[in-house]
């Protein structure tokens, strides 16, 4: 019987994370995976495949609608599913196969196969058996069902975030369930791609949690994008006849009944803990009420030896959260000292503009009880956004109205997802928007318009 320090459960960017850490601080590591390539469902079928459509559709939207009025003349491109799709499949295997790489730099077993933890120290794959010091719980999360709402991947025409990616054809027409992250990314790439897209949200504003204003902004841009929204509306059942979709929903204003139809329907109404088949029972590991690994604040569950991490665990569900987590839990286990900042994890939509935010919303600083204030600066006002075709959007900064030190940040439009961690940094060291504002950033780059919004909390920003 093989042994370990630690066996990680689960290769996605928490476990793999984990166990390169763990190996490099000279931890005898194995990751037991199941599905036959690493890097879970971010490399495999969320974060890393749905970006690669997101750049194409973009690049096609951009062709068709920006690349004359530079001057670039000629046939208007058309799409090819099936090229898109290998582009696609392309970029899901050299960053799966990247992480294979590292298991071998850094000396980690990969165990082929779903665990099961018998007992604590001890994990069965198959008829296999592994001893163990410690075990990480990295298993991830899975799409949560909707009752009236039968998913068939396969079949292509109710489907999740994972059937969206490999839909057999382009639709004409789609409905999407849920406002949130995954339905408004993939929304938008068919949207982009042609298909009319309409998307039915049981709140009155899109993306729950986000700052007030960067929702409105955020629906009226992809509105102007064509996609459609209602909101205010519960999703009861979605069904299928002669290859066409029927969604029926209940408008909240009135409780009326709604019907909607559509080539495809994309249920994104949330994911769940993925930890089905692990034992966790048998092995005495407690859950949440909502059906979560139950862990204290250093990822140690209720089992000592036994940790978890990442979507499986209470928190936002975000990849790089999971690979945080997945660093400071493998550096306690060697007996270092493991943290992270749960006020700065910041987080990306990545639609055209992008959408990213860190920190508190002024909504819920205001909560807090301290007084607050915001800087805002318009991307019409930044030169390089302009030159792009870029104007929508603002950059927003949270700031406590007392000590000026910054609380938050909300950014919508070209590059946010990159601009945001400017900010990320600032809040690690504490600073004050003024810090921001005197920092020399070059020209012209849309960073400047995190600038502006510094200066907007001062004596004022230059360019509005
Ligand atoms: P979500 O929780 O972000 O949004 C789900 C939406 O569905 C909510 O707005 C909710 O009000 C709505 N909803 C629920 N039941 C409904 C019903 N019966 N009828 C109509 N609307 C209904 O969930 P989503 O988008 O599925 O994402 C799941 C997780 O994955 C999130 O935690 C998200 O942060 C993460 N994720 C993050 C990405 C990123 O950071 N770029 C990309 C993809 C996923």
């Amino acid at each position: 019987m093989s042994s370990y320090d630690l066996i990680v459960i689960g290769a996605g960017p928490g476990g793999y994370v984990c166990a390169i850490r763990a190996a490099q601080l000279g931890l005898k590591t194995a990751v037991i995976e199941g599905r036959g390539t690493l890097g879970g469902t971010c490399l495999n079928v969320g974060c890393i495949p749905s970006k690669a459509l997101l750049h194409a559709s973009h690049m096609f939207h951009e062709a068709g609608h920006n690349f004359e009025k530079m001057g670039l003349m000629g046939e208007e491109p058309s799409v090819d599913w099936t090229i898109m799709q290998s582009y696609k499949a392309e970029t899901v295997e050299t960053n799966t196969k990247g992480i294979e790489f590292l298991f071998k730099k850094n000396k980690i077993d990969w165990i082929k196969g779903w665990a099961e933890i018998t007992a604590p120290g001890k994990v069965k794959v198959g008829e296999d058996s592994y001893e163990t010091k410690n075990i990480v719980i990295a298993t991830g999360s899975e799409p949560s069902p909707l009752k009236g709402v039968e998913i068939d991947n396969a079949g292509g025409v109710i489907v999740d975030s994972t059937g969206a990616l490999t839909l057999p054809k382009l639709p004409k027409t789609m409905i999407v369930i849920g406002a949130g992250v995954i339905g408004l990314e993939l929304g938008s790439v068919y949207a982009r791609l042609g298909a009319e897209v309409t998307v039915i949200e049981y709140l009155d504003a899109v993306t729950p949690g986000m700052d007030a204003e960067v929702q409105k902004q955020f629906q009226k841009i992809l509105g102007k994008q064509g996609m459609k929204f209602v909101l205010g509306a519960a999703v009861q059942s979605a069904t299928m006849t002669d290859g066409t979709a029927k969604v029926t929903y209940k408008l909240r204003k009135d409780d009326s009944e709604q019907t909607a139809e559509a080539d495809v329907v994309l249920l994104a109404t949330g994911r769940r803990p993925y930890i089905e088949g692990l034992g966790l029972d048998k092995a005495g590991v407690e859950l949440t009420d909502r059906g979560q690994v139950k862990i204290d604040d250093h990822w140690a569950t209720s089992v000592k030896g036994i940790y978890a991490i990442g979507d499986a665990v209470p928190g936002p569900m975000l990849a790089h959260k999971a690979e945080d987590e997945g660093m400071a839990v493998a550096e306690i286990i060697a007996g270092k000292a493991g943290h992270v900042n749960y006020d700065v994890i910041p987080s990306v939509i990545y639609t055209s503009p992008e959408v990213a935010s860190v920190g508190l919303t002024e909504a819920a600083a205001k909560e807090t009880g301290r007084k607050v204030k915001t800087g805002k600066f318009p991307f019409l006002g930044n030169a390089r956004a302009k030159a792009m075709f870029q104007g929508d959007g603002f950059v927003k900064i949270v700031a406590d109205a007392e000590t000026d030190r910054i609380l938050g940040c909300h950014i919508i439009g070209p590059n946010a997802g990159e601009m945001i961690h400017e900010i990320c940094v600032a809040m690690e060291f504490g600073a004050s928007a003024e810090d921001v504002a005197l920092t020399c950033h070059a020209h012209p780059t849309t960073s400047e318009a995190v600038r502006e919004a510094a200066l907007a909390l001062g004596d004022g920003p230059i360019h509005v």
